[in-house]
């Protein structure tokens, strides 16, 4: 596809952005570990000139503020995550991960290139907006004990007070050149769940005088099953999956506990309650009916990404200007979770998805596999439509 063409000042910072993404390519780093490239990124906006450069925060994160010269306004958070992933690099890029097991698998290598990127342009910009930006680059992701949790209770959205977060995720699925924008849930929440029944082991020949901690929990099994298809509306979408079952050493054992695990992906905080309730409903009465008992650990992971409706049409205008109406496509809702969701329970906002895939290169590979790349075309579409978000909220009416 033909590719936009991007702002001069843009287009001129390109080479720059690209040698970021390699650099932290080359050297990725774990969630919550993410010293080299922390160091990295402060040195980066200390060179720009950014204001209240602030790092340590959560562990690794860092931010910084850009004020405009338009005078008094809001402000608005650009968020970029910067952890890797624990795989083996596979790719044949020279600049692959020089970290054995450890590889940016997930693109967020370009989103921290990206998001200093952004920072240049917004720092050579500044008399084109009032208020403030707040630069935050995040630690850890992936781990599902993400670091968007605790720079928020950090207080990265005071101080000053941010009234609007916005962010960007590299899609390989999707082509360099497209970018998807749309309000409402976008990415479901991931919650775990460790079911432990407890029965009363026996002889395998003689089950009467036991109670089967493994029949007990293959029915709860399949009655967990039946709450999506019973209990949740089919036009909100529900997962559960049941991704483990351990019980029993041996043949002729009846075993007394047998132990479930795993998930539960929402779009909606109604469902997220729903689902928790009827599974806990579920798993308590499925083994009381059989003379059993269970524990139930359930763990809240990510909460659903929700996207607020005016940010996302204001976002989506504002990219327009970048890759051209035809190319910003709604937006698809995706079941991975994202800990983004905790800044846009916070604030209005809008995480949009940026297309870096590209057939003809080769670049084909879904994220989070060892052969996952990213389309360096996207590194200057992104900073463009970032920037360009950032300028037109803080411009904007009320
Ligand atoms: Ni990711």
């Amino acid at each position: 596809m033909t590719l936009p063409t991007l702002p001069p000042d843009v287009d001129e910072i390109v080479p720059g952005v690209v040698a970021d993404r390699r650099y932290l390519h080359e050297n990725p780093e774990l969630g919550f570990d993410e010293h080299v490239t922390s160091k990295f990124v402060v040195e980066r906006l200390e060179a720009l000139g950014a204001e209240d450069i602030q790092s340590g925060i959560a562990g690794t994160g860092v931010t910084a503020l850009i004020h405009g010269t338009r005078g008094e306004g809001k402000c608005v958070l650009l968020r970029a995550d910067m952890d890797a992933l624990p795989i083996l690099e596979e790719t044949p890029v020279e600049f692959a991960s020089q970290n054995p097991g450890v590889m940016h698998a997930c693109g967020h290598d370009g989103h921290t290139a990206m998001l200093l990127g952004v920072a240049r342009i917004l720092t050579e910009r500044r008399d084109q907006f009032p208020g403030s930006v707040k630069l935050c680059f995040q630690p850890s992701e992936e781990a599902n004990a993400g670091g968007a949790k605790p720079m928020i209770e950090a207080g990265v959205l005071e101080n000053p007070h941010v009234d609007a977060c916005f962010g960007q995720h590299v899609m390989s699925d999707r082509p360099t050149g497209e970018v998807w924008v749309g309000g409402g849930p976008i990415q479901a929440s991931a919650d775990m769940f460790t079911i432990t029944v407890q029965g009363k082991g026996g002889h395998g020949a003689i089950p009467h005088t036991a109670i089967d901690s493994i029949m007990v929990a293959s029915d709860i099994v399949s009655g967990l099953h039946k709450i999506v298809s019973r209990n949740i509306d089919p036009l909100d979408p529900v997962v559960i999956s049941v991704c483990s079952f351990h019980s029993g050493t041996a043949f002729n054992v009846i075993p007394d506990t047998a132990e479930l695990k795993g998930t539960v992906r929402t779009f909606s905080p109604e469902n997220r309650d729903l689902a928790e309730k009827r599974l806990k409903e579920v798993a308590e009465g499925v083994a009381a009916a059989q003379g059993a008992t269970v524990t139930i650990d359930y763990d809240r992971g990510y909460p659903p990404t929700i996207n607020d409706d005016a940010m996302s049409a204001l976002a989506a205008a504002s990219i327009a200007k970048i890759v051209g109406e035809d190319n910003v496509k709604p937006m698809v809702p995706i079941m991975p979770a994202e800990d983004m969701s905790y800044f846009l329970e916070e604030r209005p906002g809008c995480y949009f998805m940026t297309g870096c895939g590209n057939e003809e290169k080769g670049i084909v590979w879904p994220h989070h596999h060892p052969r996952f790349d990213l389309d360096e075309d996207v590194l200057g579409i992104g900073v463009a439509a970032l920037a360009q978000v950032a300028i037109d909220y803080l411009n904007a009416e009320s």
